[in-house]
């Protein structure tokens, strides 16, 4: 049995021959990351959200940061139940912490989220009107994007706008906004964050629009629709996320994420991968076996998407097993840990990593279509 520091030496050389980078997870030994913003011939940057307590208390993961990440998101942090505790309350030290990092070590924060059904505090089921809600909104948007205005540079404006249906149309997903505001809460959102900061990249950010599922089909023509509609109505909305939190036990619509790509390129939109990870919980218990399946899947989503367009940024949600979200909603029954991310949780590269990084490399668009 390795020990955990042996494991990670071991893990660092294993990286430095992947990547050909210099290996080091200590502090000291990690240096800034200066890699250029995406274009022709640019590596794609790579990330990964942060969750708090790590970031403050974990070395070793501070080091994989440095070594692996051109882009970091709070994980949380900028969401209303972190910020907002209470109405009156904004409580910036998780988001800030994460910034201060990301400059010390020459990284972009991308932000998450500004209008999302999920990760609202009690205090608002108190709104009860158009006006209040528009107002607690605008106050929200106005505070946070100003904030963080030329510093955050992508922002995921709104999260999970579609609604969850099996084999029929999506609509949009019901939430606090959609009640009081209506549709163009979605107009309302972007137009504020646009006006605070009309630097920023504004993103609707959504899941599930890449499965052989079948809510997955619907989602996207859904998706699409939306996107359409906000371009016609002049909204500014300048990109689409894909989260791709990859039910691992479905193969992957190549066919039509491939499509739908194409047509948000051919809307003039970019496309980044937001919140990749690939839920595991269905998949065998083997590691290695587990482990061949969720690359196989992140390539397929990856290239999928490359053969249609370079994405912006290649983000996934968490970077080791050893700090996931996974376990909160999707534990195994067979008691072994989730392993739903590039570096295992002694920090060792696993073959999604080689994925991902072989896509950050690329140079072109992929071939495979
Ligand atoms: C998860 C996070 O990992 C948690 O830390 C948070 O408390 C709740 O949700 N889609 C999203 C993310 O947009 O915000 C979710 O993150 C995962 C699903």
């Amino acid at each position: 049995m390795l020990s955990r520091r042996q494991a990670i030496t071991r893990g660092a050389s294993l990286i430095a021959a992947l990547t050909g980078s210099a290996s080091g997870f200590s502090d000291a030994e990690a240096g800034p990351n200066n890699i250029a913003a995406p274009g022709p011939g640019r590596r794609i940057p790579y990330g990964t959200c942060v969750p708090w307590g790590p970031l403050e208390k974990d070395p070793d993961f501070r080091g994989l940061l440095k070594t692996h990440c051109q882009q970091l998101t709070p994980e949380g942090g900028l969401i209303w139940i972190d910020l907002r505790p209470t109405r009156d309350q904004f409580n910036f030290d998780f988001p800030d912490a994460v910034l201060a990092f990301a400059e010390a070590n020459g990284i972009t924060m991308r932000g998450h989220t500004l209008a999302w059904y999920g990760g609202m505090p009690t205090w608002t089921k108190e709104i009860s009107s158009a006006a209040e809600a528009e107002r607690e909104l605008a106050t929200h948007i106005e505070r946070v994007v100003a904030r963080y205005r030329g510093k955050i540079k992508t922002w995921h404006v709104v999260n999970e706008p579609i609604d969850e249906v099996k084999g029929k149309a999506a609509g949009l997903r019901p939430s606090i906004w959609l009640q009081y505001l209506g549709d163009r809460y979605i107009d309302t959102a972007f137009r504020l964050a646009h006006q605070v900061d009309p630097s920023a990249e504004l993103l609707l950010n959504e899941y599930n629009i890449e499965s052989t599922d079948q809510s997955s089909a619907p989602r996207r023509q859904a998706l699409l629709t939306l996107v359409r509609e906000l371009l016609a109505r002049g909204v500014p909305v300048h990109g689409v996320g894909l989260q791709g939190h990859i039910p691992g036990k479905y193969q992957i619509d190549g066919d039509g994420l491939h499509n739908f790509v194409s047509e948000i390129r051919s809307l003039g939109l970019s496309v980044h991968v937001t919140e990749l990870d690939v839920i595991d919980d269905d998949l065998p218990g083997p590691p290695s076996v587990r482990d061949a399946i969720v690359a196989s899947r992140a390539y397929d989503f990856l290239d999928a998407i490359f053969a249609a367009e370079r994405p912006s940024a290649v983000i996934t949600w968490g970077i080791t097993d050893r700090y996931t979200w996974v376990p909160t909603w999707h534990k195994r029954r067979d008691g072994l840990i989730n392993r739903p991310l590039p570096f295992d949780e002694y920090y060792r590269p696993k073959p999604m990593w080689s994925v991902v990084d072989y896509f950050c490399q690329k140079t072109g668009l992929a071939a495979s279509r």
